[in-house]
């Protein structure tokens, strides 16, 4: 294969060696997985991780007077401060584990917005947005009387920077936005709607589910109030995520859940509750999977954010140019600037059905409304079979995948 080892340094055969899933017949054929937003695989030193915890540190945390819950605390804040350092926060103390980026959304939902929102306040979403940014929005301005409104986009795919400033107002207490759609690949002007957002007084949360893995992100040059992503889409363990918040907001909001851990005093008439990150993550957490993050945090790191982007952006320049060539696929979401997911129709074929042929041939994809329905509806489409891809992905799979396509869209 002449793109092992490309200009951008990434050494993808090397890659692939820690990814053992990878090396596996899917119907009797080489898997290609090109599910990865959805959830990407996992390096094996994630997988060991888990393992090693498990057989030899297992114990819970923050509250043990023995050798092997130190051992437990120690590693599981190193990992705090690891995303701390990965995301560019002032404080590891500004980092909130959670089950994943819905949690995070959730969390600041109902913390922060029971407390700040009240009736006639406005917060403002995009049209792109995942259902955990829009549900969350929705249940919360319900119970505060509070309206939720929408930035439109463009037929790209892109949001449309004039309609937003209409639609700010001393009324916009909160903008909700992603960094990167997961079902149109857009990379959103952060920076710019942050700007935006403050300037009218409102606080900004980013999604960033969808761009942690592909892009550089620092919270700091962003300027956001809050951040949130997922460790299952950064090559590290499901169920866990992540919620960076700025100190002085963090501290203003209420505790999310009651329990063990959130609190410094309890007696039967009072609950004093723990500083932050603690207030917010009563309960035992997620130990094992926090402590194995580390690890994805360190796969990333060691390939360096720049030599994924670029060459995930050499991946997503040619399927793009392969796709656009073959006659009944138009693809869905053309924003200039774009992570590496593919999102197209093929005139004549339910999506359904390419990715069960697809899958047929040992090809992953993921169809549907990728639980963006209402981005659906302003497509006029019920859904579409999206194709994106990691850093262990090749051009030789694209080529794969493009013949396998042609070959089920001449047949049907
Ligand atoms: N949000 C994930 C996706 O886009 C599950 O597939």
């Amino acid at each position: 294969m002449s793109n092992i080892l490309t200009d951008t340094h990434i050494d993808v055969e090397n890659i692939r060696k820690e990814f053992q899933v990878l090396h596996q017949e899917v119907n009797g054929k080489p898997l290609v997985y090109f599910d990865n937003a959805a959830t990407n695989q996992k390096p094996q030193r994630v997988i060991d991780a888990l393992v090693h915890y498990y057989q030899n540190d297992n114990a819970n945390i923050h509250r043990g007077a023995h050798t092997l819950a130190d051992r437990a605390t120690a590693k599981f804040e190193e990992t705090r401060k690891a995303v701390q350092a990965f995301i560019g926060a002032n404080e590891a103390e500004e980092i909130i584990f959670t089950k994943g980026t819905s949690e995070s959304i959730n969390l600041v939902a109902s913390s922060w917005g029971r407390k700040f929102l009240n009736e006639g306040d406005e917060v403002l979403i995009s049209t792109m947005e995942h259902h955990s940014n829009i549900v969350p929005w929705q249940m919360i301005c319900k119970e505060r009387g509070a309206t939720l409104k929408v930035m439109p986009i463009n037929e790209a795919g892109e949001i449309i920077l004039e309609e937003v400033e209409k639609l700010l107002s001393e009324k916009t207490k909160m903008v909700a936005v992603n960094h990167a759609s997961n079902t149109l690949g857009t990379i959103n002007p952060i920076e710019k709607l942050a700007k935006m957002a403050h300037a009218v007084g409102a606080k900004i949360l980013v999604d960033g589910a969808q761009s942690t893995s592909h892009l550089e992100v620092n919270v700091k040059d962003l300027n956001v109030d809050f951040f949130a992503s997922s460790a299952h889409k950064m090559y590290g363990p499901t169920g866990l995520g992540f919620l960076y918040g700025k100190r002085g907001i963090l501290e203003k909001m209420p505790p999310y859940q009651g329990g063990g851990e959130m609190i410094k005093d309890v007696s039967f008439t009072e609950t004093t509750y723990n500083d932050i990150p603690y207030k917010f993550e009563a309960g035992t957490p997620s130990i094992a999977d926090v402590i194995a993050f580390k690890q994805a945090i360190d796969f990333i790191n060691e390939l360096g954010k720049e030599n994924i982007a670029a060459y995930e952006q050499e991946l997503l320049a040619y399927g793009t140019a392969q796709l656009m060539q073959i006659d009944r696929v138009r693809i869905i979401g053309t924003a200039k600037e774009k992570v590496s997911v593919i999102s197209f129709e093929v005139e004549g074929i339910h999506h359904f059905d390419l990715g069960m042929w697809l899958d047929a041939k040992g090809i992953a994809v993921r169809t549907g409304h990728h639980c963006t329905q209402p981005l659906m509806d302003h497509y006029c489409i019920e859904g579409t079979t999206r194709a994106s891809f990691a850093v262990y992905n090749t051009k030789s799979e694209i080529d794969t995948f493009v013949v396998a396509l042609k070959d089920i869209i001449t047949k049907f």
